[in-house]
């Protein structure tokens, strides 16, 4: 028995869904703990695409419980029609149940409102955000302002809240950012309509997985984003307003330290990032464009090109630390195929010197930092039919090994094309 979290080591987009998708076959319970619908998890099951942006990447799976954590933000015009799609395309299986924390915060009209107002105002400075009204619903969590799912559920008490948030709102977006009011009725009439919708899925969710975990069953916890886009560890302020590294599993679904087994992180087998913010390893030439092409590197929620690079082991190292990864799964090996040689960057130089074991926070000091590389021999043969490590070419082995040597922790799984089935799996965290 183990209770495993998933999360992911770079800028996001590692192939999470994929991983969380394989790996829900292990496990009773599937809980996304942070994030809302900034995320976009994709799942190739027969060669049908879901991309999924709030439910948990177990959900096409039968007898599965899929929870979406207190540490969510949730859109629910965006979740009622994600929950409908799923229904439409006979992908919710019958047996597989949703519920929604009733701590979840709300999104609200006016958290997009003021997302998109700020990023105008910032202009060439701007985070380059997914406008889906993330950080202005953390930030009223924060304040002691937010709507959670129990109050939206509570007639009065969301007219009342609404009332004061709709004032102040609206004040910012007149009076500071020259920006459109939102208007009470409208939102009151939106969100009302909402409520029916939502109070089938409300629940305490801390307890049913704390049940589950007590009878003994499986438990994977689903991050979103990845360790360097967290509020703490992350390049900020180009980062996203939760917690991404594994600790957040604890706190966004209300189960404590003590019951969690192992961490796997998600590492995509070179670096891309969408939005702005320093990225060392970022090619912008051929070899970037290359990869952007192999990779399909556009983001599964807005469509914006991903910005690619090379492999960033300090990033990496950096995860493994914060997190307490225990193994990695390694994701789009398949996509670096007939590059003749691969560059790994192990440390960044700068005037200030090198690091190799975390990256500097101050955003000026890390636009100044340098790639050290080292180099490596490539491959050609195509590797996306291996089911085992010895069927890989003994460059992509060695490739592999010397990402475990650098982490400092072995590989779980390799991850060769986007299907269910181009997976090698090496170790099982929910076995051990
Ligand atoms: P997530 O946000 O971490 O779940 O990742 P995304 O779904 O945003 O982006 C990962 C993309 O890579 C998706 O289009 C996946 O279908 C795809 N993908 C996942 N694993 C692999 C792999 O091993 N090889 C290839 N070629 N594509 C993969
Ligand atoms: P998944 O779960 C990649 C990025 C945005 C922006 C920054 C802040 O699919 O890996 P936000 O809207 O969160 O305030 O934007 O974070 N970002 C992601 N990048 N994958 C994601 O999620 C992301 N979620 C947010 O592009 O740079
Ligand atoms: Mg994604």
């Amino acid at each position: 028995m183990a209770n495993v979290i998933i999360v992911g080591t770079q800028w996001g987009d590692e192939g999470k869904g994929k991983i969380v998708d394989i790996y829900a076959r292990e496990v009773d319970v599937i809980a996304r703990f942070q994030g809302g619908n900034n995320a976009g998890h994709t799942l190739v099951v027969r060669g049908k695409q879901t991309i999924l942006h709030l439910v948990p990447s177990g959900i096409l799976h039968n007898h599965k419980i899929c929870i979406l954590g207190n540490g969510m933000v949730i859109d629910p015009a965006v979740l009622i029609r994600e929950i409908d799609e799923l229904h439409e395309k006979n992908l919710f299986p019958p047996d597989t149940k949703l519920y929604i924390s009733e701590n979840a915060h709300i999104i609200m009209p006016y958290h997009r409102s003021l997302d998109s107002a700020r990023e105008t105002r910032k202009g060439t400075g701007k985070i380059g955000t997914t406008g889906r009204g993330i950080g202005p619903a953390y930030e009223d969590k924060i304040t002691r302002t937010g709507i959670r799912l129990c109050d939206l559920l509570n007639r009065e008490t969301f007219a009342e809240m609404l009332r004061r948030n709709v004032e102040e709102k609206n004040f910012y977006l007149t009076k500071f950012y020259n920006a459109k009011p939102v208007e009470y009725d409208a939102i009151l009439n939106e969100y009302t309509g909402y409520v029916d919708r939502l109070r089938e899925y409300a629940a305490n969710t801390s307890l049913i997985i704390d049940r589950k975990i007590k009878k003994g069953r499986n438990v994977l916890f689903e991050g979103a984003q990845g360790c360097h886009l967290d509020i703490d560890y992350g390049t900020y302020p180009f980062v996203t307003s939760s917690n991404t590294s594994a600790g957040s599993a604890c706190c966004g679904t209300g189960i404590g330290p003590t019951k969690m087994d192992a961490v796997v992180g998600i590492c995509k087998a070179y670096t891309t990032r969408v939005g702005e913010g320093p990225f060392v390893t970022e090619l912008t030439g051929e070899m970037g464009e290359r990869l952007q092409k192999a990779g399909s590197e556009f983001g599964a929620t807005t469509g914006r090109k991903r910005r690619c690079g090379w492999l960033d082991m300090v990033l990496i190292k950096e995860s493994v630390r914060i997190s307490g990864i225990t193994g990695i799964a390694l994701t789009k090996l398949d996509v670096l195929t007939g590059i003749d040689k691969i560059k790994i960057c192990v440390a960044y130089k700068t005037n200030a010197g090198e690091f190799a074991e975390y990256v500097p926070p101050d955003t000026k000091l890390l636009e100044q930092c340098h790639p050290v590389y080292e180099e490596m021999d490539g491959w050609s043969e195509d590797i996306r039919r291996a089911k085992t490590i010895d069927e890989l070419p003994v460059n992509t082995r060695k490739y592999i090994e010397r990402l475990e040597e650098l982490a400092g922790v072995k590989m779980s799984l390799v991850s060769v094309g986007p299907g269910r089935d181009e997976t090698i799996m090496l170790e099982n965290p929910f076995r051990v």
